[in-house]
């Protein structure tokens, strides 16, 4: 008897998430996660952050009621985020979204909406849920060279947008280039956004770690101002990294309108399609990221431990660099990525030989080193590099 079920193919596990299982089920004591993007501490945890902490004990405390909030999500939660990150911009419409994938996703199926089979351009290498999530919402990927060996192909990316047509969107990261760390300069943002008004582009900017890049503000500068430029586009946002509030998935789209009247119009097709993608968001993380922004003393000291956070990041960084002049470039670059300039084949071998785990690509999270770990990487790396060599834009 033919089934519907037997249309279907098995499907791969995603490759990164794969990861996770494979390190958990390692043996070796001397394993290293360079994997899934999440911070570590110098244990190796992903802590629960002390203000998160505090305003877990509040909500049980507090909270009398888990009806339903509506497909907008936690309204309380979109107002805090809206002032902390544009300063309660009233050009900006903000709408929660389950993580930083569900703002893309959300921006994505507008698009889709308004311009049906629309073009979205991307720098390649890019994190690879980016072109899954495109394609999955019916948008046509362009792909374009992001990277030379070690800083951006500025020359390529304006090359291939200046070919765009009026109304394609631009898929860009607004901080901590995930997977390699090297974001634009100030003066490339400011050439871009002169290029995408000029060519009426749409900016739609991935920002998924504010805060642990170069500092909390400059982390979303460069975003904002390029969405003041363009007068338009999106802002997908993650909180998921900067509260480490992964699992509890939060996020939000920010939708940055000329004027508010339009802003609004925008936002009514976003509550439409969370209707029919998760109804509505899940409450409990954005809850508790609205208790630790409407209060002065846990903001102030959730922002004291992004800052340290950050620190310890840079200083990985840092210490690799020492350790390993070859990977010298580890220290210029920002947040939790770099990419290695190595084959998939010497990626598999650290994994085996050495029960070093990295993303196929040579991407790795700079968060996973810890001190004591950075010499066995350190030699680990020398020996599968010089076997396997390959360019940093594989
Ligand atoms: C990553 O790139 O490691 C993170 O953004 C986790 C994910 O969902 O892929």
């Amino acid at each position: 008897m033919t089934s519907v079920f037997s249309q279907l193919k098995r499907q791969p596990a995603d490759p990164l998430l794969r990861l996770i299982t494979e390190f958990r089920q390692d043996p070796r004591a001397g394993k290293i996660d360079l994997g899934v993007g999440v911070y570590r501490d110098e244990t190796g945890n992903t802590p629960v952050m002390r203000a998160v902490k505090a305003a877990e004990r509040r909500l049980f405390e507090q909270q009398t009621s888990k009806a339903y909030l509506g497909p907008e999500g936690n309204l309380g939660f979109a107002a805090a985020l809206k002032t902390l990150v544009t300063g309660n911009d009233e050009r900006y419409a903000c709408v929660q979204t389950p993580g930083g994938t569900g703002a893309l996703r959300l921006a994505m199926e507008v698009i889709a909406h308004a311009k049906p089979g629309a073009a979205v351009w991307v720098g390649t290498p890019t994190w690879p849920n980016h072109t899954a999530l495109l394609t999955a919402t019916g948008l046509q990927v362009r792909p374009y060279r992001y990277l030379t060996q070690a800083s951006v192909d500025f020359p390529a990316m304006l090359a291939a947008l200046q070919t765009a047509a009026p109304g394609d969107i631009v898929l860009l990261h607004g901080c901590c280039h995930n997977p390699s760390g090297i974001d634009l300069a100030p003066a490339e943002w400011a050439t871009l956004a002169a290029l995408l008004q000029e060519r009426k582009l749409l900016p739609l900017i991935d920002l998924a770690y504010q805060g642990l890049g170069s500092g909390f503000a400059d982390d979303a500068r460069p975003a904002l101002q390029l969405l003041e430029h363009c007068g338009e586009g999106f802002l997908a946002y993650s909180c998921d990294k900067n509260f480490a509030l992964y699992r509890e998935r939060v996020g939000a789209l920010f939708i940055r309108a000329r004027d508010p009247d339009t802003a609004e119009t925008v936002f009514s097709n976003a509550l439409t399609a969370a209707r029919t993608n998760w109804s509505m968001p899940p409450d409990h993380g954005a809850a508790l990221v609205q208790i630790i922004l409407d209060d002065n003393a846990l903001r102030t000291d959730w922002q004291a431990e992004l800052n340290t956070m950050r620190n310890r990041i840079d200083g990985l960084r840092q210490a690799v660099a020492a350790a390993a002049p070859n990977l010298g470039f580890l220290a210029q670059q920002k947040g939790l990525f770099s990419l290695l300039p190595i084959s998939p084949d010497a990626v598999a071998q650290l994994k085996t030989r050495y029960g070093i785990y990295m993303a196929a690509s040579g991407r790795i999270n700079a968060a996973g080193f810890t001190l004591e770990a950075i010499p066995h990487f350190v030699e680990a790396y020398n020996d599968v590099a010089t076997l396997a060599p390959a360019t940093q834009t594989a």
